[in-house]
């Protein structure tokens, strides 16, 4: 059984759901609704082929319950209540499970899988009883996905939850820089004293790592995300043109970089930079009282999402930004994982003559 278990990392954002296995990964909006029977015609209009239509049957096998959801960009658009998951006990939240256990469905290379699951706390929430929690209740968890429409339309997993590991945020984007895709140390420089910025949607986790090990007393999380700059935005928008926009559509305005007025597009790059701005500005303030000895630090990595938009504003001379920044701490957790899997494997196969 241990051989056709599939390592799966799987990083469940406040503002993003992100899941890595191997050539696999896929991410989506941490957004769910409830799921009704809706004109597949608008769908085709607004889904483009490529794109995830995420529309999903999911039992809980553990209890017995069925459930239809909306998930991702098609909560957003289509969704009747569609809501950010905001729990923060995400493996008893029946939303986030269904953000969860899409994700892995989305992974899983056979139709009945079998799973070992790597993910993380926020660093808030690591040092808690939360830990034990969330590996209690995600060992043996079994859960069917059908997917109802889309390019998906008619696949049903399986998924079965052996075992898990829980990591804290941002140490994951640490891993992913030291280790290759079996888990051995590939990036001798980051076995050197390292910071971690992970600059997510709600929330940023600083780590340090020294030894290759998260310190506790040098790591710590902020309040502070991108919904911060979006909030700033959404502020301009509403008092100079009386648009109101919720915090899901923020983040296509975001990254278009524009806004439509009537029948005509405005441009707001400069209330988005000034936002960025004003962003790095407080995180960075809150990073120097936190970090005093900063220059002794060989790498500072910035990942998460926001770390690829705030970026070039980051004026640390030791600041890495990895290639796929945003995926970084799934992708670590995967790594992570296969060295720890790969052990298993070897441990339960006969010794060799
Ligand atoms: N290519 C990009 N350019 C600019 N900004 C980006 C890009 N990709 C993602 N983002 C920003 O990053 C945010 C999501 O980052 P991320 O997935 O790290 O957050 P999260 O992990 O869900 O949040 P949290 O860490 O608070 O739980 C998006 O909301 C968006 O603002
Ligand atoms: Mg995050």
């Amino acid at each position: 059984m241990l051989n056709t278990m599939q390592t799966v990392g799987l990083d469940m954002g406040f503002g993003w759901m992100k899941v890595w296995s191997g050539p696999q990964q896929f991410k989506f909006p941490a957004v769910v609704a409830r799921g009704n029977s809706r004109n597949l015609a608008r769908v085709t209009e607004t889904f483009t082929p490529g794109q995830l239509v995420l529309d999903v049957e999911i039992t809980d096998e553990n209890t017995g319950r069925t459930e239809h959801y909306f998930l991702g960009d098609l909560a957003v658009r289509e969704g009747e209540q569609p809501t950010y998951v905001w729990a923060k006990n995400k493996v008893q939240d029946e939303m986030a499970v269904a953000c969860m256990a899409t994700s892995l469905a989305l992974v899983a290379e056979n139709d009945k899988q079998d799973i070992y699951l790597i993910t993380g706390l926020p660093i808030a929430h690591f040092g808690t009883q939360l830990r034990e929690n969330y590996e209690k209740h995600l060992r043996g968890r079994r859960l069917t996905i059908k997917f109802l429409s889309g390019r998906l339309q008619g696949k049903v997993k399986q998924i079965r939850i052996l075992s898990s590991k829980v990591f804290p945020q941002g140490y994951g984007a640490y891993l992913d820089q030291l280790m290759d895709d079996q888990g051995g140390i590939a990036n001798t420089e980051y076995l050197r004293p390292t910071g971690v910025l992970d600059i997510g949607f709600k929330t940023s986790d600083i780590v340090f790592v020294q030894d290759m090990q998260p310190v506790d007393r040098n790591s710590f999380p902020l309040e502070l995300g991108m919904a911060w700059a979006y909030e700033q935005v959404q502020r301009h928008l509403s008092s100079t043109y009386d648009i109101h926009k919720s915090l899901e559509e923020m983040e296509e305005i975001f990254e278009e970089r524009q806004i439509r007025i009537n029948r005509d597009f405005r441009r707001i790059d400069q209330w988005v930079d000034s936002a960025y701005q004003a962003l790095t500005d407080r995180l960075k303030n809150e990073i120097a009282r936190k970090w005093l000895n900063i220059t002794d630090l060989e790498t500072i990595l910035v990942a998460g999402g926001g770390g690829i938009a705030l970026f070039d504003f980051l004026d640390f001379p030791q600041k890495v930004l990895p290639a796929e920044a945003q995926f970084a701490n799934a992708k670590g957790f995967w790594k992570a994982g296969q060295k720890i899997a790969g052990g298993l494997i070897n441990a339960a196969k006969p010794a060799e003559a």
